[in-house]
C-alpha cells in the first residue's frame, strides 16, 4: 500500500459534508480509523499491542527495550482537518515500508504508535492517552471525565468494541486498569512524531520542532437565573450571557496585553431557548504563549474580568483549570540527530521552529528523548477543513522520517 493508497483509504472515515472531521475518541469513526491502522499493521506483519490506556503500538523487530517509536494520533477536533494526526501515522507506515524496501534490518525495535484522545475533543483533556501512559493524569480523574452526553471515559472504554485491536476476542478495555505503564515506558528509547505544520512558518517541505509553547485549558461556569425573555424587566435579570460575553472580549484584550493567545471556542448555554434567559453558561478558555508567565498573567486577567462582570450582573462565576502544559524544549541531542539524515534524504536544511500546538511528543518528552518533524502546510490553517499539505511535501516528509528512523534504528 503506497502513501496515496493509505491516505485515500483513511480519508473518508469520519468526514462531514463540509469536509471537516469528527473522529472523537472511542466513537464509531475513531474506532474505524483504529481498525484501518490495525489492518495496515497486520498487512505488514507488525506485532500489534494495545496498552492498558487504549494506545496502539505496532512493533517491528520486537517490543523493546530501547525501541525507536514514531506515530501520532487519529482522533480529531470537531470539524478538524484531515492531516492533524493521521499524517504522522500514515507517514510512519510509509517510512517503515521505505526502510524495508531499502533492506534495512533494524538493530533496535521500531514501533508505530497511535495515541488515544490526543485532541481531548470528547473528554476535555488533550493528549489523554499519552498523559495516562506517563502518569501525567491520575486514572481516578481520567475515569470520571465525561463527554457532552455525560458518558464517562470509564463507560466509553467499556462500551467500545476494541476486541479487534489486539485480536483478543471481546476484550474491551478495563477502565480499572488505566494508568501509568512503567513497563511500556521502559521499552521506549525515543519518540519522533511527524505532524502537519499548524502555521505558515515553513518555506520548505520539512522542518523540525524546537519547542512547544506553554498552553492550557480553563472552564468557566456562569450561574445566573433562568427566566422569560419577554416578561422579565432588565433590572430584574441575572443573565449569565452578559458576563460571558464580556469575558470573551476580555480574553482577547488580555492576550494582546500579555503577548499571548487566548481563545473561547466552545460554549454551552442552558437551557438554550430563544425566548429564555439562560440559567447557566459554560465556556472553555484556551490560552497559550511563548512564555509561561505571559499565559499565567493573561489567564489571571480573564478570571478577574469574568468575576467582576459576574458581580455586576448578579451571576456567580466558577473558574477552574482543566489542563496545563509547561513549555517543552525538545531534546537537543535527538533534535540534532534529525538534521543530517533529513539533508542526506536530499531535502533542504530543515528550519527549527517552535509551535503553539500541543502534541503527544510534548507529553512523552518528560520521559524519553522526543523530537518532531513538521510538514509544510500551505494554508497554515489547522483544526479546520482547510488544513492541507501538498502530496509532494507529504512524500518529502516520509523520506525525511525514513532517513531519521534509519539512523536511529541502526545506531
Ligand atoms: O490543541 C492542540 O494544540 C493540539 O492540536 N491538541
Ligand atoms: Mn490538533
Ligand atoms: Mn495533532
Amino acid at each position: 500500500m503506497s502513501f496515496r493508497e493509505m491516505w485515500d483509504a483513511l480519508l473518508p472515515i469520519g468526514r462531514g459534508p463540509d469536509g471537516g472531521y469528527r473522529r472523537f475518541a472511542w466513537t464509531e469513526a475513531e474506532l474505524a480509523c483504529r481498525a484501518w491502522f490495525v489492518a495496515e499493521a497486520r498487512r505488514r506483519d507488525l506485532d500489534l499491542e494495545r496498552d492498558r490506556n487504549g494506545n496502539l503500538f505496532a512493533w517491528w523487530g520486537g517490543r523493546g527495550p530501547d525501541a525507536v517509536v514514531t506515530g501520532s494520533h487519529l482522533d480529531s477536533v470537531p470539524g478538524g482537518g484531515a492531516f492533524d494526526g493521521p499524517l504522522g501515522v500514515v507517514s510512519a507506515l510509509a517510512a517503515l515500508d521505505e526502510l524495508r524496501a531499502q533492506g534495512v534490518r533494524p538493530a533496535r525495535p521500531l514501533g508505530i504508535a497511535v495515541f488515544a484522545e490526543e485532541e481531548g475533543a470528547r473528554f476535555g483533556v488533550a493528549c489523554l492517552g499519552s498523559r495516562l501512559l506517563t502518569g501525567a493524569i491520575s486514572p481516578e480523574r481520567a475515569r470520571t471525565l465525561t463527554d457532552a452526553t455525560g458518558t464517562t471515559l470509564a463507560e466509553a472504554l467499556t462500551a467500545a468494541d476494541t476486541s479487534w485491536a489486539d485480536g483478543t476476542a471481546g476484550a474491551a478495555l478495563d477502565p480499572g486498569g488505566i494508568g501509568r505503564d512503567e513497563e511500556l515506558l521502559g521499552r521506549i528509547g525515543c519518540f519522533v512524531e511527524l505532524h502537519v505544520e499548524q502555521g505558515r512558518a515553513l518555506e520548505v517541505p520539512v522542518g523540525v520542532a524546537s519547542a512547544i509553547w506553554p498552553h492550557g485549558r480553563w472552564r468557566l461556569d456562569f450561574h445566573g437565573r433562568g427566566d422569560h425573555a419577554g416578561t422579565t424587566r432588565l433590572a430584574d435579570r441575572q443573565d449569565p450571557m452578559l458576563p460571558f460575553a464580556h469575558t470573551v472580549l476580555a480574553a482577547r484584550a488580555a492576550a494582546e496585553r500579555h503577548e499571548a493567545l487566548a481563545t473561547v471556542g466552545k460554549v454551552q448555554v442552558v437551557p438554550g431557548g430563544v425566548n429564555a434567559i439562560p440559567s447557566r453558561v459554560t465556556a472553555w478558555l484556551d490560552a497559550r504563549g511563548p512564555a509561561d508567565q505571559a499565559v499565567r498573567n493573561a489567564v489571571a486577567d480573564v478570571r478577574q474580568a469574568a468575576e467582576d462582570a459576574g458581580k455586576l450582573h448578579g451571576v456567580t462565576v466558577e473558574f477552574g483549570e482543566e489542563s496545563y502544559s509547561e513549555i517543552v524544549a525538545f531534546n537537543t541531542g535527538l533534535l540534532d540527530r534529525l538534521i543530517a539524515p533529513i539533508e542526506r534524504a536530499g531535502l533542504p536544511m530543515p528550519p527549527v521552529l517552535p509551535t503553539g500546538a500541543g502534541h503527544d511528543a510534548g507529553i512523552l518528552s518528560a520521559h524519553v528523548p522526543t523530537a518532531m518533524i513538521f510538514v509544510r502546510n500551505p494554508t497554515g490553517i489547522s483544526h479546520a477543513p482547510q488544513e492541507y499539505a501538498e502530496e509532494a511535501d507529504c512524500l518529502a516528509g516520509v523520506r525525511a522520517l525514513a532517513a531519521v528512523l534509519q539512523d536511529l534504528v541502526s545506531a
